[in-house]
């Protein structure tokens, strides 16, 4: 177990070491930001901010090493079954590997089917933006609606959202996940049947609030236009079921395909990004490809002491087992990524909140934290109070990009100078001597300013890690997400669990198909706790009332 290697006990020790704040440690170096931070091709990460010395990177590889990092790495890049609980490999750096060379997986090369399926993306992209795709009564398609949910809605939702300075004018996207009617008829309201495309994405294409949207999209577009052989021009699926997707109505032809080795959440890149190349055009989609397979490479190939996911990782290790905290708030200065903390979420929790190693024994470390964000400056006036003077440590990751993508007046000067001052706030801190010269200079003095000093005291020494983009582009928005897709991986080795599984999604899934029945049925039920049992005859008879 990771724990007991002589690497992990070697950083408990350090950490228990009186170490000096970060104060301190930017006094004595003022070559501190050089020697943390590294830039790869207009993405510059800087963990100067963070607690760490020499010593704590050094203690870090040396946990890298431990946990055999570079035999997780080679693994994963082999196409191995490295996902064992469901028996998968985990490829998805194949679907934007641009280049000439084969990827395999099980001996076969994958390439040539995935390179069919953009063909497909790009063909039928074109064809929708230039006219020649049409709805059923020969109208031009005006509206697209993405039916998924978790990685089927998150990523793409997130990619247009972020991309939303590229997106064609012609084109309205609608992203509809939540089985709450409200999602869908919201979405509705914007569309007009003969105008709009429903895409029905869903790896499995078995999941309920996927299916219950689609069908009543499908209603509605068949109520609107009045015949049932509408759906061909109005309907296409991505999916790996290709048995279902036909069961559900959809021809084969405007069925778009990926393949088992696809995490949900890592399926961005897979037709699942179909929403993207028909928003942005499909050149940018394989921009956004290209941003990813730079970060592939550099992940593949450099050393660890300077490669970007696994040095973030690392950080998020030590802060996470050795400081003790339990959260990572992300924070991008950023309206258009504003969609990004709800992505991370998913691809970090659901790989990482694990509590069985893979040899099934219970793990005694924390493994994945909790991750949440807003973006910056809205979360400022909100919860930011709690990571400056609260009683928990919460490292931060701040984003911004230097240029604006929607440039308006000085506005992005003010953004930027707070994506500054934050991270800078949090490792100052402010000293009570500070504040007593601040009260004094304000006119204050006496018993009057002593009272208040405590309260203006900022402890500092609060962790963080700027990640600076040239410009919100596609590439460079691929280049960030797969070096989060990364880190997580990196963690996941080290902490020595399954992160590419999610089977704690399936006892709700299971009980809410029991529920149904009974939400539904005129009979008192007695089959659950007393809690649900009540709750569930309160709903029936307030409905009934
Ligand atoms: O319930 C969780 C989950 O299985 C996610 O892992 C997945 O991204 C999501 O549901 C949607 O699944 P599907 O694409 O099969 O509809």
């Amino acid at each position: 177990m990771i724990v007991d290697t002589p690497a992990w006990a070697a950083l408990a020790a350090h950490a228990a070491t009186e170490r000096p704040p970060l104060r301190a440690l930017f006094a004595a170096d003022p070559d501190r930001f050089r020697r943390f931070s590294a830039v790869l091709d207009g993405l510059l990460v800087d963990h100067s901010k963070q607690r760490v010395t020499d010593e704590t990177m050094a203690l870090l590889q040396d946990l890298a090493r431990a946990a055999d990092l570079a035999g997780w790495r080679a693994r994963l890049f082999g196409g191995e079954r490295i996902n064992a609980t469901e028996d998968r490999a985990v490829f998805h750096m194949a679907l934007r590997h641009l280049g000439p060379e084969p990827m395999t997986v099980d001996g076969r090369d994958v390439m040539p089917e995935v390179r069919a399926v953009r063909d497909q993306m790009r063909r039928f992209a074109d064809a929708l933006h230039d006219g020649s795709w049409r709805g059923h009564r020969g109208e031009r398609i005006r509206h697209v609606v993405n039916i998924g949910i978790g990685g089927s809605d998150l990523g793409p939702r997130m990619a247009v959202a972020a991309l939303d300075a590229s997106r064609r004018p012609d084109i309205d996207m609608h992203f509809v996940s939540n089985v709450d009617g409200a999602d869908l008829q919201q979405a509705l309201a914007a569309c007009n049947p003969a105008t709009t495309l429903f895409v029905v994405s869903s790896k499995t294409f078995t999941t309920q609030e996927t299916m219950a949207n689609a069908a009543s999209a499908r209603a509605w577009l068949v109520a609107g236009l009045g015949d049932e052989a509408a759906v061909a021009r109005h309907f296409v699926a991505v999916s790996t079921n290709a048995a279902a997707v036909t069961a559900f109505g959809i021809a084969s032809e405007n069925m778009f395909r990926f393949w088992d080795w696809v995490g949900g959440r890592l399926s961005l890149w897979s037709a699942i990004g179909l929403p993207i190349a028909l928003a942005l055009g499909y050149d940018r989609f394989e921009e956004l490809l290209a941003g990813a397979a730079a970060m592939d490479r550099h992940f593949r190939d450099a050393e660890f002491t300077e490669n970007l996911p696994v040095l973030m990782a690392l950080v998020g290790i030590w802060n996470n087992n050795f400081l003790g905290a339990d959260a990572l708030a992300v924070l991008p200065y950023s309206q258009s990524l504003r969609l990004l903390p709800s992505f991370l979420q998913q691809l970090d929790m659901e790989s990482n909140g694990k509590s069985t190693g893979r040899d099934g024994a219970a793990v005694t470390w924390r493994t994945g934290p909790i991750l949440f964000g807003e973006p910056g400056t809205n979360g400022q006036h909100a919860f930011y109070q709690l990571i400056h003077q609260g009683t928990r440590l919460i490292p931060c990751d701040f984003i911004a990009a230097a240029a604006a993508d929607h440039p308006l007046g000085n506005h992005h000067d003010l953004l930027l100078a707070n994506f500054l001052a934050q991270p800078e706030a949090l490792m100052r801190g402010k000293t009570a001597d500070e504040v007593r010269a601040e009260l004094a200079a304000a006119g204050l003095d006496g018993a009057a300013l002593e009272r208040l000093v405590p309260h203006k005291v900022f402890p500092g020494n609060r962790p963080s890690t700027a990640i600076l983009l040239e410009q919100l582009d596609p590439r460079r928005l691929g280049m960030l997400i797969a070096l989060y897709e990364h880190k997580v991986f990196v963690q996941g080795a080290i902490w020595g669990i399954h992160s590419f599984d999610q089977w704690g999604v399936e006892l709700g899934k299971q009980l809410a198909g029991r529920l149904l029945p009974e939400l539904r049925g005129p009979a008192r039920t007695e089959a659950h706790d007393s809690s649900t049992n009540g709750l569930l005859q309160a709903i029936k008879g307030w409905r009934r009332e």
